[in-house]
């Protein structure tokens, strides 16, 4: 008896914290980030309305004093990321310590936006 309520004890409090974080596990595991699964825009984009975006959700890490992440201005980047594909797949699959940005926070027609404006950028060096 004693045992079986110890068991209880320990088991209930880790089934517990198990079904806690079980979503992040099979989220994390199941989130499929092949190509195949990204959802490429496929309305044109604003470059205007991406500015406006990209400023609100990516300058902050992307503006080169943050030094965050690389830069969005330069001809290393245009020639690795001439393909808007290659972009979508990115942003949407994330690269830590960049989230990935689901449909939930970023819409296909914002990320068009945001692409749009990032084609339009002229490389400064
Ligand atoms: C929390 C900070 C953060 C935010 C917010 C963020 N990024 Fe990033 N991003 C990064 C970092 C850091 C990297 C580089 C990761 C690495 O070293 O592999 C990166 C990489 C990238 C790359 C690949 C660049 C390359 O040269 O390999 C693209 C494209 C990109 N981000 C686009 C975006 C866009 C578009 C947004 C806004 C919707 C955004 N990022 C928001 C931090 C961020």
């Amino acid at each position: 008896m004693r045992h079986y309520v110890i068991s209880l004890l320990v088991l209930l409090p880790a089934l517990m914290l198990l079904s806690l974080i079980q979503p992040f596990i099979t989220g994390f595991v199941e989130r499929p980030i092949g190509p195949e699964y990204v959802s490429l825009p496929t309305d044109a984009g604003d470059a205007a309305r991406g500015e406006a975006l990209y400023r609100s959700r990516c300058y902050g890490c992307h503006v080169p004093e943050a030094k965050v992440g690389p830069a969005h201005n330069t001809i290393d980047f245009k020639v690795r990321y001439a393909d808007a594909e290659v972009v979508a797949l990115v942003v949407r699959a994330g690269r830590p310590p960049m989230p990935a940005f689901t449909e939930q926070m970023l819409s296909d027609q914002e990320l068009a936006d945001i692409i749009a404006y990032l084609e339009s950028l002229q490389p400064s060096k």
